[in-house]
């Protein structure tokens, strides 16, 4: 009898197919939708701060506050505890219908006072928050140690507001990631999922306008991610979380023989229906059948860094004749 569960973040997940968060889990309806079709936790629909303060901001320019900043900052909180609370709903909701584990999410990009309200996405009843924290290093006055601090400060501030295991939802875009991710090991973090697929630009040459290029992720990509987590998952304790690229049941297995506690998964759910976990879930087991694999401890982290015989493959990155055999 195959046992697929894994634990991630200290909790017992089923499966280890987490269903990421997207649209696909922003009402109850459709995290009830995932938990059928087998998933083994979800990810709501991040509780976006920059939505927050760009709505709030709207809604402050048609109004003059110059002369009552007490109104002001009644207005401001007023429009904050409207979405904290829609999103307090929703937890509410899912969690009276579902058994899995749900994972709640804010989007950061500072330390700002509202992640006080993190713990009431606690009191809510999520198993865990995810992070999901980008801070665009595009500003040439800014370097990278700063930039660093500053997802220390939220994730400091995040953990002294919450008691539920805490994880990082991050961009590959760091000059130092194994060492930033033992950072916020040693500061409380309980995971990272590497890594997160941000809204990407294309140009449209005969309109020479800027236009958003795909949304969906493909299979390809899964590399950045696999090779990430294969070089870190033997080294640090925090758990990883593998995400971007993973499609089937073959990318789930990659991501676990590279040391991963779960996956998640966005693009192929929206292409194929959510109705594919099935069919994944089944892959992955056929595929421990025939390699005699009860459980995923058995096999997870096998072909990390620490554990194969020529570990140089996944730390050399340019292309070396000898490791490609293109000449
Ligand atoms: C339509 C859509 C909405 C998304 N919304 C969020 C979100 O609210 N929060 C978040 O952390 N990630 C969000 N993501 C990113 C996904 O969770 C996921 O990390 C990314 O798509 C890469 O995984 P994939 O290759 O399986 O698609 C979204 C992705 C898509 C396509």
């Amino acid at each position: 009898m195959i046992d697929l569960s894994t634990n991630y973040l200290g909790i017992n997940l089923r499966n280890p197919i987490i269903v990421a968060s997207s649209g696909m889990t922003s009402s109850a309806e459709k995290i009830a939708e995932c938990e059928k079709a087998g998933a083994g936790a979800v990810v709501i629909k991040s509780l976006f701060e920059e939505q927050i303060n760009l709505e709030t901001a709207e809604m402050m320019k048609s109004m003059d506050y110059t002369a009552h900043t007490d109104a002001f900052d009644y207005f401001t909180g007023t429009s904050k505890h409207q979405h904290i609370d829609e999103y307090v709903e929703l937890i509410e909701s899912a969690k009276s219908r579902v058994s899995i584990p749900v994972i709640g999410s804010v989007n950061c990009v500072s330390p700002g006072s509202w992640i006080e309200y993190a713990g009431r996405l606690e009191k809510a009843g999520i198993d865990a928050l995810e992070v999901n924290v980008f801070i665009m290093p595009a500003d040439a006055e800014q370097d990278s140690s700063s930039i660093e601090d500053r997802y220390i400060a939220i994730l400091r501030e995040i953990k002294r507001h919450v008691s539920v295991p805490v994880s990082l939802k991050i961009g590959p875009h760091f000059s130092g990631l194994a060492n930033v991710i033992k950072r916020f090991e040693n500061n409380g973090a309980n995971g990272v999922v590497l890594f997160n697929r941000f809204y990407r630009p294309d140009v449209d040459i005969e309109n020479m306008k800027i236009i958003p290029a795909k949304v969906y992720s493909v299979q390809q990509e899964i590399s950045l991610s696999l090779q990430w987590i294969a070089l870190l998952s033997g080294e640090l304790d925090i758990h990883f979380a593998a995400a971007t690229g993973i499609h089937d049941g073959k990318g789930v297995i990659k991501q676990l023989l590279a040391g991963a506690r779960a996956t998640q998964l966005c693009s192929t759910l929206y292409r194929n229906g959510i109705s594919h976990i099935q069919r994944i879930l089944v892959e992955v087991e056929e595929w421990m059948n025939r390699h005699n694999f009860r459980t995923i401890d058995e096999f997870r982290g096998k072909l990390s860094r620490e554990n194969v015989r020529n570990p140089e493959i996944f730390e050399r990155s340019q292309y070396i004749k000898a490791l490609v055999g293109i000449s």
